[in-house]
């Protein structure tokens, strides 16, 4: 048995500060929880996509946590695909990696294996997306009868798989060919993303679907009409690795503040457009 928690979306600036201290307080409660690993779902940064400095303070807050770390990348970190003015290049996942490590890992437990993919370049076609196509490929290949678990800041999907356009929110039904091949094993059993700023557990055949809170913010009912069921509230995610199955929870993060970003926005993300914020 082992311990994940996940940490998401906690959009830290040295220059809008707005959501800071939630994330230390997010920080503060980590060692309480005796992880055996953390992973970051991504949106670490407010801005790492154009901003150098958010990027620094973010890996600052993640340099000095009580248990190994691993990050995947989110839309405000790199970009995203087919934005206008934050596409996720080259340069952007360049340097994220070089603040926060490999945007596209693995890590082998007894039993188990966890992957963690860039959301961001699912289906752009250029030599990131085919390179992670190749990792996947590779995951599969080599996995044996070890579990699988995966992590990504955009959900692979948000009702069903074969869904239409959901627009920003998860990862284009018309790309999930290679994320479909990870839904389709028989071995899964956790998807775990942030994004949404949302807490929702829900099912894929034998594998669990975890929305991941954010540390920073949720999103009210202009910005995000529906919740799909799940809580616009703050939290972490623990999730415990045992033989065949992984049981997850959601925890409060004592201290924070509930900032809904409907009444910031202007402020935060001038000019987005309502469903940018997350
Ligand atoms: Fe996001
Ligand atoms: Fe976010």
């Amino acid at each position: 048995m082992f311990s994940v928690v996940q940490i998401s979306d906690s959009h830290v600036s040295p220059r809008i500060t707005h959501f800071n201290a939630n994330w230390e307080a997010a920080r503060a409660l980590l060692p309480r929880l005796s992880p055996d690993l953390i992973v970051h779902t991504g949106d670490a940064t407010l801005d790492g996509a154009d901003m150098e400095a958010d990027c620094a303070m973010a890996a600052a807050g993640l340099a000095d946590l009580p248990a190994p770390l691993r990050v995947v990348p989110g839309n405000h970190d790199v970009g995203d695909l087919g934005a206008a003015t934050q596409p996720p290049t080259a340069a952007r996942i360049a340097r994220h990696e070089r603040h926060f490590g490999p945007c596209v890992w693995t890590e082998d437990r007894p039993g188990w294996r966890l992957l963690g993919l860039n959301s961001q370049v699912i289906g752009a076609g250029d030599g990131g997306d085919e390179a992670q196509r190749a990792v996947i490929e590779e995951v599969i290949a080599t996995l044996g009868p070890r579990r699988l678990a995966v992590f990504l800041h955009k959900p692979m999907f948000l009702d069903a798989v074969e869904e239409g356009p959901v627009g920003y929110w998860a990862v284009p039904p018309d790309v999930r060919a290679p994320v479909r091949r990870l839904l389709d094993h028989p071995n899964l059993r956790l998807v775990a993303s942030g994004h949404l700023h949302i807490a929702r557990l829900t099912t894929h055949g034998p594998a669990t679907v975890a929305w991941c809170p954010a540390t920073s913010f949720t999103l009210g009912g202009k910005l995000m009409a529906d919740a799909r069921g799940g809580d616009r509230r703050l939290g972490v995610m623990r999730h415990v690795f045992r033989e065949d199955s992984v049981e997850t929870e959601v925890i409060a993060i004592p201290d924070s503040r509930h900032l809904v970003l409907d009444d910031m926005i202007d402020e935060i993300y001038p000019p987005a457009p309502a469903a940018a914020g997350s």
